[in-house]
């Protein structure tokens, strides 16, 4: 019997042009590159200018993932952006990105589950290109999360960096097995009883401004090597797959330390696993398609390789989404 699926047609990124090291955090609160480094792997992120807004990166990300597929804005006919660092509080920062794009039709909206976003994203694309209402979506993940930060704050601050990618996807008759291309299943949870283990202070609706990033490092390592590497192997199962079928895992760029420990509890070696973190650190929701644009260019995914992407974020929230590249 065929089936929808929504196969991936073209993907790419935007940073900031300015790059912030560890040495040049350390110039400004306790800390320094070896600690950095030892504890996280990362060794930079990118940092927004003044004025440079998370619309303008997903823009630029959108824009490159439309010429890698070959495709203009006209043939796109919904717009999802996944961020935590909204250009306003309203409206979404997907109509801001229709507009520089120069789509009049179609819809844009946002979507909001952290450092899930963007698996949270691709989830309600693909189940929109699935149910017959679009055939060409693109799915962003934008931030611009130096905003939220406590730059005095060294738990925090040597952590996110700001970012965007995209990936156009479209629909495509598939046999309704395992060895369609495209995705072949995604898998959501919440639990928002770990609430504070992961926010931000502040919001419309309580101090009426935004905050800055709180977080207990050590219990979200916890939780977060455990659902990477359960959500995963759920994933997999679902879809009578083991460890073994994978070709790729594309993890939400947290920690490589979270990274080493989600692998070896998967029995994965490191050279299947794409890592980014060091270069960009977390960029939250735009993490998982900067990896993806990132692998890309290395030409590391071939036709028919099983790709598995996924993340943990704040709330909690985490998933994954297989897919047959
Ligand atoms: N530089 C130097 N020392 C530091 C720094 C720093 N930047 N930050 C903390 N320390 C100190 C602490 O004060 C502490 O000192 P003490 O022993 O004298 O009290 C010591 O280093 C150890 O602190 P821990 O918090 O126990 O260090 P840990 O090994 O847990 O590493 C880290 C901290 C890197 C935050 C780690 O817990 C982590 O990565 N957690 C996951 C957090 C994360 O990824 N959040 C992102 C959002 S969620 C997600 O994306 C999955």
């Amino acid at each position: 019997m065929t089936m929808l699926r929504s196969v991936i047609k073209g993907v790419g990124a935007a940073l900031p042009e300015k790059i912030l090291t560890n040495a040049e955090i350390a110039a400004r609160v306790d800390t320094n590159d070896a600690w950095i480094t030892q504890r996280t792997g990362i060794k930079q992120r990118h940092v927004a200018e003044e004025g440079e807004k998370t619309s303008d990166l997903a823009t630029k990300a959108a824009q490159a993932a439309l010429a890698h597929a070959g495709l203009g804005i006209d043939a796109i006919d919904a717009i999802i952006v996944a961020t935590t660092t909204p250009d306003e509080t309203f409206p979404a920062t997907a109509t801001r990105v229709q507009a520089n794009l120069g789509m009049h039709r179609g819809f844009a909206f946002d979507v909001q589950a952290v450092c899930s976003g963007f698996i949270y994203g691709l989830t309600i694309a693909d189940q929109m290109i699935r149910g017959g209402l679009v055939r060409k979506v693109l799915v962003i993940g934008a931030e611009t999360m130096s905003r939220l930060l406590d730059w005095n704050d060294r738990t925090t601050c040597i952590l996110f960096g700001d970012g965007a990618g995209a990936v156009v996807l479209q629909a495509e008759s598939g046999k309704g097995d395992s060895s369609d291309r495209g995705i072949l299943s995604s898998h959501l949870f919440s639990d928002g009883r770990q609430h504070d283990l992961l926010y931000v202070t502040g919001g419309p609706s309580t101090s009426k401004n935004v905050g800055s990033i709180k977080m207990q490092g050590r219990e979200v390592f916890r939780h977060a090597v455990d659902h990477m590497a359960d959500v995963v192997l759920h994933a997999l199962k679902e879809n009578n797959m083991t460890v073994a079928d994978l070709d790729w895992l594309v993890p939400h760029q947290a920690n490589l330390r979270i990274l080493n420990a989600t692998a070896e509890k998967l029995a994965m070696p490191m050279e299947k696993i794409i890592v980014t973190v060091d270069k960009h650190g977390n960029t939250s929701a735009a993490s998982i398609p900067l990896a993806l644009a990132s692998a890309v260019a290395e030409g590391k995914f071939k036709p028919g390789q099983l790709l598995a992407l996924e993340a943990l974020g704040g709330g909690f929230t985490w998933g994954a989404v297989l897919l047959r590249w």
